[in-house]
């Protein structure tokens, strides 16, 4: 077999997609005015983007602050023309019965994580104060860690991430895509619980709706895992091989306002497999056998974005956004890109290292 590990892909450093769970976040999204002074104001804001975390980042070293910066499809054309990620498009909606996967707007995320939420919020102002004029905030959500990594839902949520290098191959593109290799496509959606509804269950039910035990976190035997469990119709396989996605889900809420939300966001080096898994729990596997869960959870939000590698961003605005130009122009690499098979599969592995909390 080939080696599929080429210079460039070597030398291209990712944006921190797999940072490890924080116990602080911030999701904030935001759209481009109109004008193209706007776009010339976030074009600029690219090249600055590194240069500003750290600045935020090095207030407290040990808090381990980062942020992934991602841009929506007509944003890219917008700012960069015509050279685009090979698989970047809007959100896809699904919509089956009562329930919905709606597409919500959003040119830029930024996904903003560290043990601390006063770096988040100084990194998100920061942020707000250079792009100033040129946005509109959509949406801003401030994640917790809720005891030992549960959801509002009092589940564990985050167990069968990928860990270790199956991080770096589920979530980053390679080969597939080389003048881009080293990004990675993020879907976010906020979902808000009718909590007094699900707490109205009995906890043999709720197991039964994500697949696993409440207290242990031990999943369910396939003996007892009804085929609409949540880790069930979130489980897709090709060929064989698990396609896992990235995720770092964060509860939020405000209780004076009776919200009680999970904020998924999940990365992968190609949308079509969160797509799959989105359809999966609205649409149903085979169609009509969904994901309960959603009859206690609403999508209140959709966005996808493609999150470029540092290297591409920090090339921006010295002339030569192109993509090649980035990778020619790269530091050296913290997490090269691994290069995908070129055998037309997604080449994305079931392996399951360890998770890291910080
Ligand atoms: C209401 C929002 C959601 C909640 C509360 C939720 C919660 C959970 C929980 C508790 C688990 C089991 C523990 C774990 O392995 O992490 C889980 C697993 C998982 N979820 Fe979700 N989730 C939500 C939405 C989503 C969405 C939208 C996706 C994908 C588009 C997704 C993908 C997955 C995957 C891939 C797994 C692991 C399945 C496995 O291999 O066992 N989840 N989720």
């Amino acid at each position: 077999m080939a080696d599929t590990t080429s210079e460039t892909d070597a030398a291209v450093v990712p944006q921190p997609v797999s940072a490890p769970l924080s116990r602080a976040a911030i999701f904030l999204i935001v759209t481009i005015k109109k004008g193209e002074d706007d776009a010339e104001a976030v074009r600029s804001f690219c090249a600055d983007f590194s240069g500003l975390v750290r600045a935020v980042e090095f207030r407290d070293l040990e808090a381990g602050l980062c942020c992934v910066f991602g841009i929506g499809s007509d944003a890219w054309d917008r700012l960069f023309g015509e050279r685009r990620p090979a698989e970047l498009h809007p959100f896809r909606e699904f919509r089956a019965g009562a329930r919905h996967a709606v597409a919500t707007p959003g040119d830029l995320l930024f996904h903003i994580r560290a043990k601390r939420m006063d770096l988040c919020f100084e990194m998100a102002a920061q942020i707000m104060a250079k792009l100033g004029e040129a946005v509109v905030a959509e949406d801003e959500v401030h994640g917790f860690r809720y005891f030992d990594d549960r959801d509002l839902l009092g589940f564990v949520d985050g167990t069968e991430n990928p860990r270790g290098q199956a991080v770096i191959d589920a979530a980053l593109i390679g080969d597939e895509d080389p003048a881009f290799a080293g990004g990675s496509y993020v879907i976010t959606q906020k979902y808000v619980h009718d909590l007094a509804g699900w707490n109205a269950l009995p906890t043999e039910q709720q197991e039964r709706i994500i697949g696993r035990m409440k207290l242990s976190d031990i999943e369910l035997d396939d003996a007892v895992k009804p085929s609409f469990a949540h880790n069930a119709l979130t489980s897709i396989e090709e060929n064989g091989e698990e396609l896992q996605i990235v995720r770092d889900n964060m509860p939020f809420g405000k209780v004076g306002d009776g919200e009680y939300g999970t904020y998924f966001i999940g990365y992968c080096r190609t949308p079509r497999v969160t797509e799959q898994m989105i359809e999966n729990m609205f649409v149903g596997k085979p169609p009509g056998n969904y994901d309960r869960l959603l009859d206690f959870s609403r999508a209140a939000t959709g966005t996808l974005f493609f999150v470029p590698s540092a290297t591409f961003l920090d090339a921006v605005g010295q002339g030569a956004p192109a993509p090649e130009a980035a990778a020619a122009r790269s530091t050296p690499a913290e997490a090269p890109a691994k290069a995908a098979p070129s055998d037309g599969s997604l080449g994305i592995g079931s392996l399951k290292g360890e998770k890291g909390h910080e």
